[in-house]
């Protein structure tokens, strides 16, 4: 597709192709992200940041993204200080946002509310997270990560095995992730959740309907071996009907170096959106993994920035204007080093 002035709602706007070429527009991203060039290809346009919702790394990630490229960023959070809570439509907010924006990014607690908000936008919109519903860019930045996890190890995303593990219901990342992997083939998905806390039967039935095999576990032990890749989840708590309700699932599927060793292939790469939920309470993901090199959780992160910078270039159509300055690294002594995964 041509990216120029699109907005990005949902995955399944995405095809293959169109994946390749984000992923191909990030990888040119990388000396920017990493500080050993600077480019002003965007100088004077402005992003609006609009996050409704709880975010730290999403939101940053995003305005990062854009000031790389440089251009600015203008940012709200919070529903209770914006004025959507003085009864104003999403039509009216989208009419007026708009024309002080170039491009906009918006999270927002309603499933839906981020297309209802881009009908009306004169500018692209992103979707930084609609309720439960998607979360496109970050299955993007997953499936770069995994691309570039499995090269390490020699093999491809077509034949990916990947278990799912958590709160499949609610997490929104879970969902455009697994809605991405339709474009790829002979995929097989574990489904590692309680019962309750399944995937919603619209997704699975897409992934089987593109031919994958998807297989369902409520035990953690069998859901997690002969995969390539472990995609644990936090318990969306905010999307349960009462506290007491989350707590009933929180800390059932917890992961740790016993689990792994025990039960995982050497090397099964280790992801989640993050943040994870290190309270004694949940620990789905323990910190005694943090020195496991295949905890690809903060390369996610790294990889988030590219994923952004690419999207940001493409719809606002820069990717072959940007300018290759040699950074001035006065303000730091080395270019920014990002981890790297620990293959050859
Ligand atoms: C996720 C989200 O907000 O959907 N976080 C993120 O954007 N990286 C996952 C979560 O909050 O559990």
């Amino acid at each position: 597709m041509n990216f120029v002035g699109k907005h990005i709602l949902s995955v399944a706007q995405l095809s293959r192709s169109d994946v390749e070429q984000i992923f191909s527009v990030a990888d040119k991203m990388i000396p920017y992200a990493q500080r050993q060039r600077i480019t002003r290809v965007l100088a004077g346009a402005i992003l609006s940041n609009l996050f409704f919702e709880a975010s730290t790394r999403t939101r940053l990630s995003f305005g990062a993204a854009f000031n790389l490229l440089g251009g600015n960023v203008l940012e709200t959070t919070g529903l209770a200080s914006s004025s959507l809570v003085k009864g104003e439509s999403l039509q009216d907010f989208a009419r007026v946002i708009s024309g002080y924006s170039d491009v906009i990014v918006m999270r927002h607690p309603d499933a839906g509310s981020v297309a209802e908000f881009a009908e009306s936008s004169r500018s692209p919109v992103l979707n930084g997270g609609d309720g439960s519903n998607e979360h496109p860019t970050q299955a993007l930045l997953d499936l770069y990560t995994i691309e570039k996890e499995l090269n390490y190890r020699r093999k491809s995303l077509d034949g990916l095995r990947i278990a799912v593990v958590g709160d499949l219901k609610y997490g929104r990342a879970v969902h455009s992730l697994l809605k991405l992997l339709k474009v790829f083939h002979n995929i097989t998905v574990h489904m590692v959740s309680p019962p309750d806390l399944r995937a919603p039967e619209r997704v699975i039935a897409e992934l089987q309907e593109a031919g994958h095999e998807v297989r369902d576990f409520d035990q953690l032990e069998l859901g997690i071996q002969a995969v390539d890749v472990l995609y644990v989840t936090r318990t969306q708590e905010e999307r349960f009907s009462s506290a007491a309700e989350a707590i009933k699932y929180k800390g059932l599927f917890r992961i740790n170096q016993a689990v792994y060793t025990q039960h995982c292939e050497p090397n099964t790469v280790i992801m989640h959106p993050l943040p994870r939920d290190s309270r004694e309470t949940a620990q789905e993901l323990s910190e005694d993994l943090d020195s496991n090199p295949n905890l690809a959780v903060f390369r996610q992160t790294d990889n988030g920035l590219l994923i952004r910078m690419a999207l940001f270039a493409l719809i606002l159509d820069v990717v072959d204007k940007i300018e290759f300055h040699s950074a001035p690294v006065a303000w730091r002594a080395d270019p920014k080093k990002w981890e790297q995964p620990p293959f050859d």
